[in-house]
């Protein structure tokens, strides 16, 4: 898996207990997967079609740090699945852990937002 994004947990990304947002986190999420898929086709035109089941068992919390890593796990006719691995690291202990695993499935869309054809020959090598 390849680093993707990094962020670190501000006061207006919390809920009311002093946890990371759902929400933010899943947008977080959605833009993590999108950018790796988006590079990997070499097209910005895709969508997020499904976030698979998220389980957010790890509170984190204000000043952590949150890596999200992430791997192109098929390209498909239309569509590129993208798996996550989100991690926080806490700098004062150094410890790093797994808060959520899931996976993204993209589709590219025409003009018309129809889905759209990937080039599997524009697909990067890296990926
Ligand atoms: C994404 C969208 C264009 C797909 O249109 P569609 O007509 O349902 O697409 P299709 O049935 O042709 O499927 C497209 C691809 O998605 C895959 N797919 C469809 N349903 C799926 C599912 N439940 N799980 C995984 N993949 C799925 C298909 O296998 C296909 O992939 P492939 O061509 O690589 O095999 C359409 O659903 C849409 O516009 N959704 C809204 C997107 C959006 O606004 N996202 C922002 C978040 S709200």
């Amino acid at each position: 898996m390849q680093l993707i994004s990094t962020h670190t947990i501000l006061t207006s990304d919390l809920g009311v207990k002093g946890n990371l947002f759902g929400g933010v986190f899943v947008t977080w999420i959605d833009l993590a997967a999108y950018n790796l898929a988006a590079e990997a086709i070499k097209d910005p035109n895709i969508v997020t079609l499904k976030i698979s089941e998220c389980l957010f068992l790890q509170p984190a919390k204000i000043n952590n740090i949150v890596k999200i890593y992430g791997r192109i796990a098929r390209v498909g006719n239309t569509s590129v699945t993208v798996e996550i691995e989100a991690r926080k690291i806490d700098v004062i202990k150094g410890d790093e852990v797994v808060l959520c695993t899931t996976s993204v499935v993209m589709v590219l869309v025409d003009v018309y937002g129809n889905p759209k054809k990937i080039k599997k020959a524009a697909i990067k090598d890296s990926f």
